[in-house]
């Protein structure tokens, strides 16, 4: 599909895109932070309660077994999307950072004094604190790969930073508060050539270009629904067979067991191991809407629509007097994070919002980075496929018409 051409199509399917803030029209740019909602994903909610409701895997009866189904088509369109070998290797969760802990559990018992787990320097809080918490269970400790001023890993760092102590190396594909794609091929072959497991946090991936995770060899892949237009509430966890079978199960409870006696409990097969208690139904089915109209519009289009979008923004705000932009890889999502002067993010964030102008401003949950430019945080626009260019042109005014009022 040509974006460009259908653009005021598409922008049709989003109601909230047609609703005004502060007596302005809407113009969502915080699309990071959450993307909006279709209207058929709305009515995928909608529809289930209407029609469908009723516990999955549990009863004989026609809307439970019909919610299973569909519950179970889901879970097949993520495995079909993703490449991955078996619909035993997707774990639905309740988003990326239910997924990273999980994960992190899993090496509760593996891990031990002496071994050393890689984080990357711009990862997201929640990529970050699961593993402290491991290594201060387990005596384990963290290296941080080092970034330099444009946003980037320093890779020959990485390189010698890895030995046979590296157990686990951990990064985002995507930075959420520079939107730097870093190069996980890599970072994953390194990683295997010393027998390290890797996860990749491809929250902020998803959303914009096709991923294989057969094809990257990647050991864990995490994401969430509301990343990429699906609902809040639901993340998808990839891992390979052989790991989550060793994996001890991360919580207890219902459907997640083969047998209970109080003398001993043995576990369900997979997936079902690490999906205890009743799950998000309407939010899982609701988020496979979500992927097929994505892929319905075509990533390949979204990602060649988007890096037109991140241009014409990118050329337009450098036309601000003092505008330093945070994050120049040649290799970059449509996220642009920025300060004008000493102004602080929040001051411009709030009157821009008056103008109905929303942006994320702060730290974005990635305290580190912020640190490593000296600064206390950004104001982040970030872009999704059904932002136009015009939306682009009302941000520089305001932005214009903020610096004024705060100089
Ligand atoms: N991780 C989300 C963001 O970057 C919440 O804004």
């Amino acid at each position: 599909m040509d974006i460009k051409k259908n653009i005021d199509s598409i922008r049709n399917d989003f109601p909230i895109l047609s609703t005004s803030v502060n007596g302005n029209k809407l113009v969502y740019l915080d699309n990071a932070a959450t993307s909006q909602t279709p209207n058929c994903v709305i009515d995928s909610i909608s529809d289930y309660y209407k029609n469908l409701n009723s516990n999955i895997h549990r009863g004989v009866h026609f809307l439970s077994q019909k919610a299973t189904e569909i519950y179970e088509e889901t879970r097949f369109k993520f495995k079909k999307h993703l490449n991955a070998n078996s619909t035993k290797e997707i774990i639905f969760t309740s988003g990326t950072t239910h997924s990273i802990n999980l994960v992190a559990n899993g090496f509760n018992n593996s891990l031990k004094a002496g071994d050393e787990i890689i984080v990357s320097s711009l990862e997201h809080h929640s990529n970050i604190v699961p593993w402290q918490m491991l290594c201060e269970k387990t005596g384990a400790t963290m290296k941080v790969i080092p970034m330099n001023q444009e946003g980037e890993l320093n890779l020959n760092a990485y390189e010698d930073m890895l030995s046979k102590k590296t157990k686990i190396v951990f990064v985002n594909h995507v930075s959420n508060a520079l939107g730097t794609v870093n190069p996980i091929k890599f970072i994953i072959d390194r990683a295997h050539s010393f027998s390290a497991k890797v996860l990749i946090d491809g929250a902020q991936a998803i959303p914009h270009f096709k991923v294989d995770v057969n094809d990257l060899n990647a050991d864990f892949y995490v994401f969430s629904a509301h990343k990429f237009c699906g609902p809040t509430g639901v993340g998808i966890l990839y891992a390979k067979q052989s790991i989550l079978e060793d994996f001890p199960p991360y919580q207890g409870g219902g459907e997640m067991i083969d047998e209970v006696t109080f003398e001993k409990t043995t576990y369900a097969d997979l997936p079902n191991k690490f999906e205890p208690g009743t799950p998000n139904i309407a939010g899982v089915i609701a988020s496979g809407i979500a992927l097929d109209y994505i892929n319905g519009i075509g990533l390949d289009n979204i990602k060649k629509y988007e890096d037109e979008l991140l241009s014409y923004a990118t050329q337009k705000l450098k036309t601000i007097n003092n505008l330093k932009i945070y994050g120049t890889s040649q290799n970059k999502t449509s996220v642009i994070s920025f300060n004008i002067g000493d102004i602080h993010a929040y001051d411009i964030g709030s009157i821009i919002d008056n103008l109905g102008i929303a942006v994320r401003t702060g730290h974005h949950c990635a305290q580190p980075i912020m640190d490593y430019y000296n600064i206390p945080g950004t104001i982040r626009v970030s872009f999704c496929f059904y932002n136009n260019f015009d939306e682009i042109d009302k941000l520089v005014n305001a932005l214009n018409r903020a610096v004024k009022m705060l100089s």
